[in-house]
């Protein structure tokens, strides 16, 4: 298994391109399962979970060609399995459910399973269908749905899930009648699917806030659209400027998604200024530390609660990291203690007292936003940083070695 190598204390400094987002790009390409003709999407990252998406809509025996354009024809579709063996290398793949049982009228789509960082349910997903008429049955590991057609219904998710949603979102789109998501997620990501479902003829108001409404249509046609840049990666290299007292240019990134971000980062010191087509971030010699609680969008996101945490790791002072929105995201606390981080977990807090400096060490990802925070500890650590199982990166960073080399990181992959 390859490995990435990391030779640390190097100051980044000069521009990086923000790619295209993960998590808008995965709900958006599903969506084309609604219509029936050609959908062509722009801006798709290049990604481990993008093929495996392909992967599962083409097992569909959906048309898909291309890649940072994308093109998508679900017109021809046999197959609504999404079979155990795809699935659970992606807990994203749920988002065919809904699609499938309202363009199809029945799906069969593996339960994912539990995950590194939490067992991460999908009965969210399942009672909102059923609420919209669905029948499901568990059997075998698989979800069993069946609709004759779905029809709109009124639905309260007690956690604001963001994959919930966007599943409820595209089933309500091709429903009968009007469906209103309460407590529905606020992330730029369901904004971005939104935006392609109006595209595709659904009437959807209230994409961003708490209470969406979908007027479902008869038939939804294929759309030209584009994907959101990647907050998360952008948030991603912000933190690693920060840490090297770098001087980096975040471009193409969308300032005004990621305000919590920008406003913990000033916090620790770091200098944060608007550009021209993105952000110049500035580290600065001291890190404050600060205390963190991620939070639903537009909270501090989970998916950057890691990468922070390698910062708090040599901030001046003691740091209280609160993750609330996963059980067990903590994984990667063992990784960098093993690189002389000074972290005690308690409960769902993690208190990180600052040191002066990390030493590099052989440390192993555990998922992917772990292994993003290992590769930024490799950035500041003194000596070499080796990690293994970074095909957990690769879900969910698009050329993250080149992109680093490329602003001064002595970094490389080695074949492992
Ligand atoms: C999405 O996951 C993202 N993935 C995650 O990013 C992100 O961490 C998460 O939202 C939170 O922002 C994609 O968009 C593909 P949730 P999702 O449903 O939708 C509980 C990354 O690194 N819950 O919002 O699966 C759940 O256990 C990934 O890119 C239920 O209990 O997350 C969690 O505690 C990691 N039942 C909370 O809700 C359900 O039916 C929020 O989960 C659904 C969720």
């Amino acid at each position: 298994m390859d490995k990435i190598i990391i030779h640390g204390g190097k100051r980044l400094e000069g521009d990086v391109r923000i790619s295209g987002s993960k998590n808008a790009a995965l709900p958006v390409i599903v969506s084309s399962l609604l219509t029936d003709g050609w959908n062509i999407i722009h801006n798709v990252p290049d990604l481990a979970d993008i093929r495996t998406i392909k992967r599962l809509l083409s097992g569909f025996g959906a048309e898909v060609e291309g890649g940072k354009t994308l093109r998508v024809n679900a017109g021809g579709i046999t197959s609504c399995e999404a079979p155990y063996d795809l699935v659970r290398t992606m807990r994203a793949s749920i988002l065919v459910l809904g699609p499938l049982v309202a363009r199809m009228g029945r799906a069969r789509v593996s339960l994912p399973g539990g995950c590194a960082i939490g067992a991460r349910p999908v009965n969210l997903h399942l009672k909102a269908l059923q609420a919209m008429g669905a029948e499901i049955d568990l059997r075998d590991g698989y979800v069993e749905a069946r609709a004759s057609r779905l029809k709109g219904a009124k639905i309260y998710f007690d956690i604001s899930t963001v994959t919930g949603t966007e599943n409820i979102m595209m089933a309500a789109s091709l429903a009968e009648g009007t469906t209103i998501l309460e407590n529905a997620a606020r992330e730029p990501e369901v904004v971005n699917l939104a935006d392609v479902l109006k595209g595709m003829g659904a009437k959807i108001r209230g994409a961003g806030t708490e209470v969406i409404e979908i007027e479902g249509a008869k038939t939804l046609r294929p759309v030209e659209a584009g994907i959101i840049p990647d907050r998360i990666e952008a948030g991603t290299y912000m933190i690693a400027a920060g840490l090297t007292g770098g001087d980096v240019n975040i471009l193409g990134c969308r300032p005004d998604h990621l305000d919590a971000v920008t406003t913990g980062l000033k916090e620790t010191g770091m200098g944060i200024i608007p550009i021209d087509g993105g952000l110049r971030v500035v580290g600065s010699r001291d890190v404050t530390s600060v205390d963190v609680k991620t939070l639903p969008y537009p909270g501090f996101p989970t998916d950057l609660q890691a990468q922070m945490m390698v910062l708090m790791s040599i901030g001046g002072g003691v740091s209280v990291i609160k993750e609330t929105v996963f059980e067990n995201r903590f994984m990667h606390v063992n990784e960098l203690t093993r690189m002389g981080a000074d972290i005690t977990v308690d409960g769902n807090s993690a208190i990180v007292r600052g040191v002066s400096g990390l030493r590099g060490a052989p440390v192993m990802a555990t998922d992917l936003r772990a292994s993003a925070s290992l590769i930024l500890a490799g950035l500041v650590a003194e000596g070499t940083t080796g990690i293994s199982r970074i095909y957990h990166i690769d879900r969910g960073y698009e050329h993250i070695e080149k992109k680093l080399s490329s602003i001064g990181a002595d970094v490389r992959r080695v074949k492992g």
